[in-house]
């Protein structure tokens, strides 16, 4: 069949095009929580006003809250004014404020679910959304299983024709391998794996997707992306913020189910995997799902992993309190504020070489980048001496906030002595592109309502992951307390102390 055979002139202006959201209902619960307002609201606003949402598009929120759609359009203006990316337009306003309705009740509340099943449908038959609807879960997972169950009863799960249903769950997916299966299994009870879509925001960031690109659009990297030339592999994703007003979802999960069980994993591996057949989401998922089957962790996890509490003091010139000290946290808690651990991934190309991650909040300043350490040179040409000061290459993938790549390397120093030092070269977004990144959010609720899943993480990625966690959750259940660190700085001293012992240490971001 002629139209069959690929055109690759086609298909490059094909994906020139904007992709643009068809006719649909977005329905939010937890529209009063922070995320809703600080990023998901914003971002609705951002791609309307980058005209990616269609003219029939509808929001609707539930919550607890006693309010009428006009205060939910009203909060929605508040965080649209304060955090939307795009400069505010009254015209793109006035046309997404026309498809927002509210709809108050608890979770458990039939009757409630009753009348947001009749406000979607009322929505769908006046702005015409095509009776297509997506539910994006801003909760906490244990709360799941009822709303699922009520979106089922209600009747809202059902579709017919080509409308469709998608639904999305925020991270973290469960507190362990076990809940995690247990939730899933209940998802999958009423939604078909195709429709659900488990949000990891990082992979929303431009410069996580640009790992892919950096190493398979490039010839220049991969011969050296492997344990021939990388001596270890450092990921840092530091916070100077405090866990501020999250206590009540922070306090008992940590930095470890928090980020690393996902942030981190899926950075590692992003870095580590293979080269996927294709870019759609099963060939993505199948190469991360063989390195997270790969990692493996050492057997005294005493001194593999780190932890730590940060406790009170100052940072940026100002005190802060410590974590036990916040509001709603018990002064006696245990919960861990930093996580560090050293992994390896049993394979071909990274057999022996190890992968530090590690996460914190109260650091010394906010900062994600992921550190590819190579082996150093032998030397044998220049006096020792001369070389002292010199580090190894390294290769920095700078994730946020100074967007871009550095590369380190030894240069000599002009002057007569043959005097190498370190020097670097950078690749930095503002710089070489005009337009801002759009936020991650703003790409995977884009994703969403056009149905493209490679970006979002499989199930059994969730489940690999906490398979790697839960042995060291487990560990620190009966190893005490966390270290106390001091806000501000780099972490407790088990988080250093797990590189040095290998003669390595932390990158200084
Ligand atoms: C979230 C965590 O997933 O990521 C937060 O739950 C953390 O604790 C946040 O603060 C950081 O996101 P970003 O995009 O600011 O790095």
């Amino acid at each position: 069949m002629p139209g069959a055979v690929p055109n690759p002139l086609r298909d490059a202006r094909d994906r020139r095009l904007p992709r643009v959201a068809g006719p649909c209902v977005l329905v939010m619960f937890g529209v009063t929580g922070d995320l809703a307002r600080g990023k998901l609201l914003p971002a609705i606003y951002d791609l309307a006003s980058r005209g990616l949402l269609p003219p029939g598009f509808g929001l609707v929120g539930f919550a607890r809250r006693d309010w009428e759609d006009q205060d939910f359009a009203a909060v929605a203006h508040d965080a649209v004014r304060r955090h939307a990316r795009t400069p505010f337009r009254e015209d793109v306003w006035a046309q997404l404020s026309e498809g927002i309705r509210f709809v108050s009740g608890e979770l458990d509340d039939d009757e409630a679910f009753d009348q947001l099943a009749a406000t979607v449908r009322d929505l769908d038959a006046k702005r015409g959304t095509g009776g297509n609807y997506a539910f994006y879960l801003s909760l906490p997972p244990a709360l799941f299983p009822t709303v699922i169950g009520q979106i089922k009863r209600s009747g809202l799960a059902e579709s017919s024709g080509d409308a469709w249903r998608r639904v999305v769950v925020e991270k973290p997916f469960g507190h362990d391998l076990q809940s995690a299966r247990e939730l899933n299994a209940k998802v999958d009870e009423v939604f078909p794996p195709e429709s659900v879509f488990r949000i990891d925001h990082y992979l929303g960031k431009e410069t996580v997707q640009n790992i892919m690109a950096l190493r398979f659009a490039n010839t220049l990297f991969e011969p050296i992306w492997n344990r021939g030339y990388v001596d270890h592999v450092q990921i840092t994703m530091a916070e100077d913020i405090g866990v501020g007003g999250r206590a009540g979802y922070y306090d008992g999960i940590g930095a470890a189910r928090d980020v690393l069980q996902n942030h981190l994993l899926q950075l590692l591996a992003l870095v580590a995997m293979e080269e996927p057949v294709s870019f759609t989401s099963d060939a993505i998922r199948a190469e991360k799902e063989k390195v997270l089957s790969a990692v493996t962790l050492p057997a005294d996890l005493s001194t593999a992993t780190a932890r730590g509490q940060y406790t009170e003091g100052w940072q940026g010139g100002a005190p802060v309190r410590g974590y036990a000290q916040e509001d709603g946290i018990s002064p006696d808690s245990t919960t861990e504020t930093y996580a560090a651990a050293r992994l390896t991934v049993d394979t071909r190309r990274w057999g022996g070489v190890p992968f530090y991650l590690r996460t914190g909040k109260r650091l010394g300043r906010r900062v994600t980048e992921v550190g590819l350490l190579f082996h150093r040179a032998p030397h044998a040409f220049f006096p020792t001496s001369d070389v002292a000061q010199l580090g190894a290459n390294a290769l920095v993938l700078r994730i946020q906030p100074d967007e871009g790549v550095t590369l380190r390397f030894g240069s000599k120093v002009p002057g007569a002595a043959m005097e190498v030092r370190d020097v670097s070269m950078d690749f930095t977004y503002g710089r070489s592109f005009n337009e801002d990144s759009p936020e991650a959010y703003e790409r995977l609720i884009l994703d969403v309502l056009v149905g493209d899943p490679p970006l979002f993480p499989g199930q059994r990625e969730v489940d690999l992951s906490w398979q790697i966690l839960d042995p060291i959750e487990r560990h620190w259940a009966e190893s005490g307390a966390p270290e106390p660190y001091a806000p501000g700085g780099w972490g407790p001293r088990s988080g250093h102390e797990l590189l040095e012992r290998e003669g390595r240490s932390w990158r200084r971001p």
